[in-house]
């Protein structure tokens, strides 16, 4: 495969950021993104195809998972010495089209992107039990800069939060496992053929329980963030909830995952409480009601977690014509 040249990129490259971005997490590894190379920019857009209407009626985790890939993308322009300048949602009559990647101007190494880029490959979510040994304060301390980066936060909760952050979940939990919608879908895109393209397969899932954990599967005497054994809770805000805020918010939780990547942590999602309504209102009133929850993330120490597959590059590309043979 050899795709077009893209500003500064020559066509290896182009294709070498494509395969970053599409290493992003998504809901039910459904892979939500297409992209197009455009002697103008790399443009990213949503598959509409790939909405999931019971777990995500409004697709605010669809653009959480393009902002994720969108991150990947300027990550690994950024590696290559080129800034990704980058525009959202560009023209309001094309609201499928999130962003365009316009990698034209040359820019002086940034150690902090080649640590992130490194770590794209090696970011899996990993939904097996951690060890309760402690994240230290300065990497959960880097955790927060890199939420801050990228234009949201991540509020430090004290234990009666957190013990209301663990009755949500539970509460959320019940509400999605009495929704035959929801499990439908659930069911359609989990327990996957190991070899199957999206979905998640099942050797990532671990077994059928896997939208039961909960905050309290740390082994060991010692947590931190809460009561002994526990791991790390975050929680990531955004300021406002519109469609640009989600994909800022997408773009902060892809940071922070390859944040907490680098420094040897495992991360998992806990969506069941942003996913939702009633509950993402409550938690919303549970962080002063100033933020927006957009994501609750377990982060902690793990043994080495299992990759999942991803469509291949010819899937997500818009338009086949920049390929050449
Ligand atoms: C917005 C969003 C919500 C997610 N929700 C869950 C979840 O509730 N439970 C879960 O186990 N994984 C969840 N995931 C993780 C995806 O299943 C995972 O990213 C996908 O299978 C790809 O695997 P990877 O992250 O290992 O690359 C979520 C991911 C995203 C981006």
């Amino acid at each position: 495969m050899r795709l077009t040249s893209v500003g500064r990129l020559g066509s290896d490259q182009v294709e070498s950021v494509l395969r970053a971005a599409v290493l992003a997490p998504s809901t039910h590894n459904t892979q939500p993104w297409l992209f197009r190379c455009t002697p103008g920019g790399i443009e990213l857009h949503a598959d509409v195809s790939r909405v999931l209407p019971a777990t995500d009626p409004d697709q605010r985790e669809l653009l959480l998972s393009c902002g994720a890939a969108l991150f990947n993308l300027r990550t690994a322009i950024h590696a290559l010495g080129t800034h990704p300048a980058t525009v959202l949602r560009p023209r309001r009559d094309e609201p499928t089209l999130l962003a365009v990647v316009r990698p034209f101007a040359a820019h002086a190494a940034d150690a902090r992107y080649s640590v992130l880029a490194k770590a794209i490959p090696h970011r899996h979510t990993n939904r097996q039990p951690f060890r309760a040994a402690r994240v230290p304060p300065a990497v959960i301390a880097n955790l927060r800069h890199a939420a801050e980066a990228e234009h949201a936060w991540m509020p430090v909760l004290d234990s009666p939060q957190r013990e209301r952050l663990r009755g949500l979940v539970e509460q959320a939990h019940e509400a999605q496992l009495a929704d035959s919608a929801f499990l439908a879908e659930w069911r359609q895109w989990t327990g996957r053929a190991n070899h199957s393209r999206d979905g998640v397969p099942v050797r990532a899932a671990g077994n059928d329980n896997w939208a039961l954990r909960d905050f309290g599967e740390a082994t060991g005497p010692q947590g931190h963030g809460g009561p002994p054994g526990e791991p790390f809770i975050v929680v990531l805000g955004s300021f406002g909830d519109d469609p640009i805020d989600r994909l800022r918010a997408g773009q902060a939780m892809q940071r922070l995952l390859l944040t907490a990547t680098a420094a040897g942590l495992d991360a998992s999602f806990i969506s069941q409480p942003v996913e939702v309504p009633s509950a993402r209102r409550e938690l919303r009133q549970l962080l002063g009601g100033g933020l927006w929850p957009q994501m609750v993330l377990r982060v902690g120490y793990g043994s080495p977690a299992t990759w999942t597959p991803r469509r291949p590059l010819t899937e997500v590309l818009l338009d086949d014509r920049l390929l050449s043979a």
